[in-house]
C-alpha cells in the first residue's frame, strides 16, 4: 500500500466537478488513511463529491464494514455558487425548480467510483444536522459555505466533535486577503487555534490540518 491515491480512484476524483486541487486532495486522502481506523470521518460541503472520493478512497483502503465517511450538504449550493457569482455552474441547476441540485451528480460520481459503501450522504442544513450529531469524529473536514455565518456555524456546530488526537482539516484558508475570502481563516482556523484545543500539523495550498491536543469529543471548546 503506498501513501498516494489508488490510480483508479484518482481518475474519478480528477474527473468530478469541484474545487479541490490534486495536491490538497492527496493530503486529505493521506490524513484520512491515518485517522479512519479510529472512527468515522465527516465532511461538511459535499458539492459533487470530489473531496468525498479522496476521503472514500482512504476508507476503502482501511477496509472494514464500519469504516465510513459522512458528507453533509443541502445540495443547493453556497452563496458563492449561485447565479451571478464567481463559482456558479449552470449545469448543476435543476431547470424545473430553478435551484441548484448537486445531489444527482454526487450520486453518480460515488457510484462510478464504487464508493457507495464507504461514503454516506447526509442531505440537509449543516446547522440542523450538527444540532443532532453525537458521534466522535476521527477526522472533520470543513469545506461548506464560505460566507461569515456558515463558517461561524460550522465551527460552532462541528469542531468539538473531533476526538482527542483527531484531525480538523479546513479548506480555503487564506491568511493573505489578496488570495481569497476571509471567513474560513478568521472564523474557523483562527478560533480553532485560539481555543487551545487544536495545533497545526500540516499545510498544503489553502488546506490546513490541525490536531486535537486537549479535551474530548463533545466537550465545549
Ligand atoms: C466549496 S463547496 C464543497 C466542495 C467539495 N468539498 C469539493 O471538493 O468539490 C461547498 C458546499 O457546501 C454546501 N453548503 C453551503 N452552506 C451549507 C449549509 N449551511 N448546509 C449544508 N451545506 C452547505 C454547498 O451546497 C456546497 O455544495
Amino acid at each position: 500500500m503506498t501513501d498516494t491515491m489508488p490510480p483508479d480512484l484518482l481518475e474519478h476524483a480528477l474527473a468530478a466537478k469541484g474545487f479541490m486541487p490534486p495536491d490538497e486532495g492527496e493530503l486529505l486522502h493521506r490524513v484520512a488513511r491515518e485517522r479512519l481506523p479510529h472512527g468515522p470521518a465527516l465532511e461538511v460541503g459535499t458539492y459533487c463529491g470530489k473531496s468525498a472520493i479522496y476521503l472514500g478512497a482512504a476508507a476503502r483502503e482501511v477496509g472494514g464494514d464500519h469504516t465510513v465517511v459522512f458528507t453533509v450538504d443541502h445540495h443547493r449550493g453556497s452563496e458563492e455558487n449561485q447565479a451571478g457569482w464567481e463559482h456558479h455552474d449552470a449545469s448543476v441547476v435543476d431547470p424545473e425548480i430553478g435551484l441548484m441540485d448537486t445531489l444527482g451528480q454526487f450520486r453518480k460520481n460515488i457510484a462510478r467510483a464504487g464508493l457507495e459503501q464507504q461514503v454516506v450522504a447526509v442531505v440537509g442544513q449543516s446547522t440542523t444536522v450538527a444540532a443532532h450529531w453525537r458521534t466522535p469524529l476521527s477526522l472533520l473536514f470543513i469545506d461548506g459555505g464560505h460566507g461569515e455565518q456558515p463558517a461561524r456555524d460550522d465551527f460552532a456546530g462541528w469542531a468539538h466533535w473531533v476526538e482527542a488526537g483527531g484531525s480538523l482539516v479546513i479548506h480555503d484558508v487564506f491568511p493573505d486577503p489578496a488570495e481569497g475570502g476571509r471567513p474560513p481563516y478568521e472564523l474557523i482556523y483562527l478560533p480553532a487555534l485560539a481555543s487551545g484545543a487544536f495545533e497545526e500539523v500540516e499545510a498544503v495550498g489553502s488546506m490546513r490540518v490541525l490536531r486535537r491536543v486537549s479535551g474530548l469529543a463533545g466537550e465545549a471548546l
